[in-house]
């Protein structure tokens, strides 16, 4: 790349990260709901007025997506539509765009971090949990059914096992946005969803009450000491974004080897990066993972002492060597999109 190419690259860097801004906001403000159940072509006033907006400040949101192709505008009428291939992603992937607000409160935290004598880290809190939730609520759904569930079905026998009747344990279940599904799609098994944070529980428990769940129990726990009760009882530990949360992986995937039944497998989702940054160079979406990292999971899994402090990036190669070291077999491992799903058996 030459002085001009590299100077716009790094443009295209920063008009992304602003329009980023904006789909955010428009998330929050409730427009894309409205948009992505628009049947009609609509004007910047009949949008504005459904909210109870100004038209002026709705009018420069929907140029800024217009601009940047996310709708289109009519040059005749002036009228907006949103194209309908567009709208499966609007609908599943404009959760994601507010973490953008919530690194903006985490920045203060982070900049301390970052200072010699400043904290090692801060965790997962209320304010995180609100913006991923919504964010969770928008995808899961779609990712276990389009995602998740055909790489099982892949591992001889897996979904068989889970319509006949398993046990499921999903370690860092968050605010159990993939295990209630889980447990919504397989009745027969019973699923145990276990978080180390009591507001994620909190919220896991609501969605159980609402979906009227009889074989979802959610616990509030350490990864890194399991219940002892826990031991040889699960047919399968789930692990969706969380090991490398952790302040240590590998005495958490012992505890998990310990609950495991002889038989029982281990199903890993992480990041799908390498593990020398050099190997990531050009690849923007371990550079975003990167960015994530620093304000959540690293953050996260360096506040507890001892900690090692992999962050999301920590990559395939030391994944598989943490979990091999943890006397896993591993028996697939799946790159699927910006993941890498590693099916591991005792
Ligand atoms: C990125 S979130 C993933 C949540 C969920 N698996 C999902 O994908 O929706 C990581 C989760 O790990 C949990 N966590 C962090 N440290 C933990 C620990 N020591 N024990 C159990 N869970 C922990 C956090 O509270 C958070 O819910």
């Amino acid at each position: 790349m030459d002085d001009k190419e590299f100077a716009g690259y790094l443009g295209n860097i920063f008009q992304n990260g602003l329009v980023m801004v904006s789909v955010g906001l428009g998330y929050e403000l409730g427009f894309f709901k409205i948009l992505t159940a628009a049947t009609e072509p609509f004007s910047a006033e009949e949008l504005a007025s459904k909210l109870n907006f100004k038209e002026r400040y709705t009018r420069e949101w929907l140029s800024c997506m217009v601009a940047a192709k996310i709708i289109h505008q009519n040059k005749e009428t002036r009228l907006y539509t949103v194209p309908e291939e567009h709208k499966p992603a609007l609908r599943m992937s404009t959760g994601f765009a507010p973490i953008i607000f919530n690194f903006g409160v985490r920045a203060e935290r982070l900049k301390q971090c970052f200072q010699k004598d400043g904290p090692f880290g801060f965790d997962f809190d209320t304010e995180w949990f609100g913006w991923f939730n919504n964010y969770r609520e928008g995808m899961a759904e779609n990712n276990v059914t389009s995602e998740i569930l055909p790489l099982w079905e892949k591992q001889s026998g897996l979904i068989e096992k889970l319509e006949k009747g398993i046990r499921v344990l999903d370690v860092g279940c968050g605010t159990g946005n993939f295990i209630k599904i889980l447990a919504k799609k397989f009745p027969n098994s019973s699923f145990t969803g276990l978080d180390y944070c009591a507001g994620a529980i909190d919220m896991a428990n609501k969605y159980k009450a609402e979906m009227g769940l009889q074989n979802l129990t959610l616990v509030q726990g350490d990864a890194h000491n399991l219940p002892k009760e826990f031991n040889d009882t699960f047919d399968m530990v789930f692990m969706y974004d969380t090991l490398h949360d952790l302040p240590r992986p590998h005495q958490a995937l012992q505890e998990v080897y310990n609950v495991l039944k002889n038989d029982g497998f281990l199903s890993l989702i992480e990041v799908r990066a390498r593990s020398d940054p050099v190997d990531n160079a050009g690849d923007m979406v371990v550079a975003m993972y990167y960015a994530a990292s620093m304000f959540i999971c690293l953050a996260n899994s360096m506040t507890a002492e001892p900690h090692i402090g992999y962050g999301a990036c920590w990559g395939v190669e030391e994944i598989q060597k943490a979990v091999e070291e943890s006397k896993f077999k591993i028996v697939a491992t799946i790159p699927s999109g910006p993941k890498v799903f590693f099916v591991c058996t005792k």
